[in-house]
Protein backbone atom coordinates (compact mmCIF):
# COMPACT_ATOMS: atom_id res chain seq x y z
CA UNK A 1 0.00 0.00 0.00
CA UNK A 2 1.28 3.54 -0.50
CA UNK A 3 0.72 6.67 1.28
CA UNK A 4 2.31 7.45 5.00
CA UNK A 5 2.86 5.58 7.46
CA UNK A 6 0.48 4.13 9.49
CA UNK A 7 1.81 3.83 13.43
CA UNK A 8 -0.62 1.47 15.43
CA UNK A 9 0.38 1.28 19.25
CA UNK A 10 -0.21 -1.49 21.11
CA UNK A 11 -1.84 -0.96 24.00
CA UNK A 12 -0.02 -4.48 25.80
CA UNK A 13 2.64 -2.22 26.80
CA UNK A 14 0.38 0.26 28.28
CA UNK A 15 -1.01 1.18 31.82
CA UNK A 16 -3.78 -1.32 32.01
CA UNK A 17 -5.04 -0.28 35.55
CA UNK A 18 -6.03 2.81 33.59
CA UNK A 19 -6.33 1.37 29.88
CA UNK A 20 -9.06 3.72 28.92
CA UNK A 21 -6.88 6.74 29.68
CA UNK A 22 -3.87 5.47 28.22
CA UNK A 23 -5.90 5.14 24.91
CA UNK A 24 -7.33 8.97 24.57
CA UNK A 25 -3.57 9.56 25.60
CA UNK A 26 -1.79 7.41 22.70
CA UNK A 27 -4.65 9.47 20.37
CA UNK A 28 -3.66 13.06 21.27
CA UNK A 29 -0.34 12.07 21.28
CA UNK A 30 -0.59 10.83 17.38
CA UNK A 31 -1.30 7.17 17.20
CA UNK A 32 -3.27 6.43 13.66
CA UNK A 33 -4.25 3.10 15.12
CA UNK A 34 -4.97 1.04 18.34
CA UNK A 35 -3.04 -2.64 18.21
CA UNK A 36 -5.14 -4.66 20.50
CA UNK A 37 -3.27 -7.72 21.75
CA UNK A 38 -5.50 -11.00 22.61
CA UNK A 39 -3.65 -13.39 24.31
CA UNK A 40 -5.21 -16.64 25.40
CA UNK A 41 -2.07 -19.01 27.42
CA UNK A 42 -2.58 -21.57 24.63
CA UNK A 43 -1.89 -20.09 21.74
CA UNK A 44 0.85 -18.18 23.02
CA UNK A 45 2.35 -18.24 26.48
CA UNK A 46 0.81 -15.41 28.13
CA UNK A 47 -2.50 -13.85 28.93
CA UNK A 48 -4.31 -10.20 28.40
CA UNK A 49 -7.73 -9.50 27.73
CA UNK A 50 -10.66 -10.23 25.80
CA UNK A 51 -13.93 -9.00 23.62
CA UNK A 52 -15.62 -7.40 26.92
CA UNK A 53 -12.33 -4.93 27.87
CA UNK A 54 -12.12 -4.20 23.97
CA UNK A 55 -15.75 -3.35 24.58
CA UNK A 56 -15.45 -0.83 27.22
CA UNK A 57 -12.68 0.82 25.64
CA UNK A 58 -14.21 1.35 22.43
CA UNK A 59 -15.95 4.92 23.37
CA UNK A 60 -12.64 6.33 24.05
CA UNK A 61 -11.33 7.03 20.69
CA UNK A 62 -12.65 6.90 17.10
CA UNK A 63 -9.47 5.48 15.48
CA UNK A 64 -9.45 2.22 13.92
CA UNK A 65 -9.18 -1.08 16.24
CA UNK A 66 -6.84 -2.92 14.95
CA UNK A 67 -7.40 -6.42 16.98
CA UNK A 68 -4.65 -9.37 16.68
CA UNK A 69 -5.77 -12.53 18.17
CA UNK A 70 -2.94 -14.91 19.25
CA UNK A 71 -6.00 -17.22 20.71
CA UNK A 72 -6.59 -20.87 19.00
CA UNK A 73 -8.95 -22.27 18.10
CA UNK A 74 -10.25 -18.56 17.03
CA UNK A 75 -13.28 -18.91 14.75
CA UNK A 76 -15.62 -19.36 18.09
CA UNK A 77 -14.80 -16.02 19.13
CA UNK A 78 -14.93 -13.72 16.04
CA UNK A 79 -18.59 -12.44 16.68
CA UNK A 80 -17.54 -11.40 19.96
CA UNK A 81 -14.89 -9.46 18.72
CA UNK A 82 -16.86 -7.79 15.82
CA UNK A 83 -19.52 -6.57 18.34
CA UNK A 84 -16.86 -5.01 20.36
CA UNK A 85 -16.02 -3.00 18.60
CA UNK A 86 -12.72 -4.09 16.48
CA UNK A 87 -12.19 -2.99 13.02
CA UNK A 88 -9.35 -5.21 11.60
CA UNK A 89 -9.37 -9.02 13.36
CA UNK A 90 -5.97 -10.68 12.72
CA UNK A 91 -6.23 -14.20 13.26
CA UNK A 92 -2.66 -16.67 12.92
CA UNK A 93 -2.50 -18.88 10.11
CA UNK A 94 -0.59 -20.91 12.29
CA UNK A 95 -3.68 -21.01 15.22
CA UNK A 96 -6.54 -22.33 12.72
CA UNK A 97 -6.68 -25.06 10.79
CA UNK A 98 -9.09 -23.37 7.74
CA UNK A 99 -7.57 -20.43 7.10
CA UNK A 100 -9.59 -19.32 4.45
CA UNK A 101 -12.71 -20.20 6.58
CA UNK A 102 -11.96 -17.89 9.55
CA UNK A 103 -11.26 -15.17 7.11
CA UNK A 104 -14.08 -15.75 5.42
CA UNK A 105 -16.13 -15.35 8.54
CA UNK A 106 -14.50 -11.93 9.22
CA UNK A 107 -15.44 -10.43 6.54
CA UNK A 108 -18.91 -11.85 7.08
CA UNK A 109 -18.94 -10.11 10.14
CA UNK A 110 -18.31 -7.15 8.34
CA UNK A 111 -15.10 -6.58 9.57
CA UNK A 112 -11.58 -6.28 7.50
CA UNK A 113 -9.37 -9.47 7.79
CA UNK A 114 -5.84 -10.07 8.20
CA UNK A 115 -3.60 -12.42 8.57
CA UNK A 116 -0.55 -12.72 10.86
CA UNK A 117 2.43 -15.36 10.70
CA UNK A 118 5.09 -16.05 12.79
CA UNK A 119 8.74 -15.37 12.46
CA UNK A 120 9.34 -19.00 10.94
CA UNK A 121 6.27 -19.40 9.32
CA UNK A 122 7.12 -19.04 4.94
CA UNK A 123 5.09 -16.63 3.10
CA UNK A 124 3.45 -18.64 0.98
CA UNK A 125 0.72 -19.31 3.40
CA UNK A 126 -1.20 -16.74 2.15
CA UNK A 127 -0.87 -16.99 -1.05
CA UNK A 128 -4.06 -18.35 -1.86
CA UNK A 129 -5.74 -16.33 0.24
CA UNK A 130 -4.72 -13.09 -1.21
CA UNK A 131 -8.04 -12.37 -2.29
CA UNK A 132 -9.78 -12.92 0.85
CA UNK A 133 -7.49 -10.13 3.33
CA UNK A 134 -6.78 -6.61 4.12
CA UNK A 135 -3.98 -6.87 5.86
CA UNK A 136 -1.09 -9.29 6.33
CA UNK A 137 0.78 -9.07 9.86
CA UNK A 138 4.41 -10.14 10.08
CA UNK A 139 5.24 -11.03 13.48
CA UNK A 140 9.00 -9.68 14.33
CA UNK A 141 9.40 -11.23 17.37
CA UNK A 142 7.99 -14.31 18.62
CA UNK A 143 4.32 -13.45 19.93
CA UNK A 144 3.70 -13.61 23.73
CA UNK A 145 5.21 -10.26 25.14
CA UNK A 146 6.41 -6.89 24.59
CA UNK A 147 9.83 -5.72 24.59
CA UNK A 148 11.35 -8.60 23.07
CA UNK A 149 14.21 -8.06 19.96
CA UNK A 150 13.73 -7.48 16.06
CA UNK A 151 14.05 -10.47 14.47
CA UNK A 152 15.37 -9.33 11.45
CA UNK A 153 14.27 -11.88 8.38
CA UNK A 154 11.50 -10.25 8.54
CA UNK A 155 12.89 -7.78 6.18
CA UNK A 156 13.45 -10.10 3.58
CA UNK A 157 9.70 -11.55 4.38
CA UNK A 158 8.18 -8.00 3.75
CA UNK A 159 9.97 -7.86 0.61
CA UNK A 160 8.58 -10.75 -0.78
CA UNK A 161 5.00 -10.27 1.01
CA UNK A 162 5.11 -6.74 -1.02
CA UNK A 163 5.80 -8.18 -4.29
CA UNK A 164 3.03 -11.07 -3.75
CA UNK A 165 0.13 -8.49 -3.25
CA UNK A 166 1.03 -6.49 -6.63
CA UNK A 167 -1.49 -3.79 -6.57
CA UNK A 168 -4.05 -5.34 -3.88
CA UNK A 169 -5.12 -2.95 -1.31
CA UNK A 170 -3.47 -4.99 1.52
CA UNK A 171 -1.85 -3.51 4.25
CA UNK A 172 1.93 -4.56 5.51
CA UNK A 173 2.15 -4.86 9.47
CA UNK A 174 5.05 -5.20 10.98
CA UNK A 175 4.66 -6.58 14.88
CA UNK A 176 7.44 -6.45 17.79
CA UNK A 177 10.86 -4.98 17.96
CA UNK A 178 9.47 -2.17 16.23
CA UNK A 179 11.33 1.25 16.96
CA UNK A 180 12.91 4.17 15.25
CA UNK A 181 16.38 1.89 14.43
CA UNK A 182 14.01 -0.84 13.05
CA UNK A 183 11.26 1.05 11.15
CA UNK A 184 13.32 2.19 8.76
CA UNK A 185 14.33 -1.14 7.68
CA UNK A 186 10.96 -2.59 7.07
CA UNK A 187 9.35 0.32 5.67
CA UNK A 188 12.12 0.14 3.18
CA UNK A 189 11.12 -3.42 2.30
CA UNK A 190 7.55 -2.21 1.99
CA UNK A 191 6.06 -2.11 5.21
CA UNK A 192 3.35 0.71 5.84
CA UNK A 193 2.05 -0.19 9.52
CA UNK A 194 4.14 -0.36 12.67
CA UNK A 195 3.15 -1.70 15.75
CA UNK A 196 4.81 -0.39 18.62
CA UNK A 197 4.31 -1.13 22.34
CA UNK A 198 7.62 -0.31 24.32
CA UNK A 199 8.76 2.11 21.75
CA UNK A 200 5.40 4.24 21.79
CA UNK A 201 4.51 3.83 25.70
CA UNK A 202 8.01 4.24 27.24
CA UNK A 203 8.32 7.16 29.76
CA UNK A 204 4.54 6.63 30.95
CA UNK A 205 3.02 10.21 29.55
CA UNK A 206 1.02 11.86 26.93
CA UNK A 207 4.15 14.03 26.70
CA UNK A 208 6.50 11.14 26.22
CA UNK A 209 4.00 9.31 23.47
CA UNK A 210 3.97 12.19 21.47
CA UNK A 211 7.64 12.02 21.33
CA UNK A 212 8.26 8.36 20.73
CA UNK A 213 5.93 8.21 18.19
CA UNK A 214 7.48 11.60 15.96
CA UNK A 215 10.69 9.64 16.90
CA UNK A 216 9.42 6.79 14.71
CA UNK A 217 7.34 8.84 11.84
CA UNK A 218 10.71 10.78 11.58
CA UNK A 219 12.77 7.52 10.90
CA UNK A 220 10.81 6.69 8.08
CA UNK A 221 11.10 10.19 6.80
C1 LIG B 1 3.62 -9.51 20.69
C2 LIG B 1 2.58 -8.49 20.31
C3 LIG B 1 3.12 -7.15 19.96
C4 LIG B 1 3.86 -6.48 21.07
C5 LIG B 1 4.80 -5.48 20.51
O1 LIG B 1 3.02 -10.74 20.84
O2 LIG B 1 1.85 -8.95 19.20
O3 LIG B 1 2.09 -6.31 19.48
O4 LIG B 1 3.03 -5.85 21.98
O5 LIG B 1 5.53 -4.97 21.57
P1 LIG B 1 6.94 -4.31 21.36
O6 LIG B 1 6.74 -3.14 20.45
O7 LIG B 1 7.33 -3.92 22.73
O8 LIG B 1 7.84 -5.36 20.76
ZN1 LIG C 1 0.39 -7.60 18.14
Amino acid sequence: MTGSTIIAPSVLASDFSNLGDEVEAVVSAGADWIHLDVMDGHFVPNITFGPGIIKQIRNRTDKLFDCHLMIEPVDPFLAAFADAGCDIITVHAEATRHLDRSLQAVRDLGKKAGVAINPHTPVNVIEHVLDRIDLVCLMSVNPGFGGQKFIPEVVEKTRRVKSMIGNRPIHIEIDGGVDPDTAPLVCAAGADVLVAGSAVFKGGTEVAYRGNIEAIRKSVG
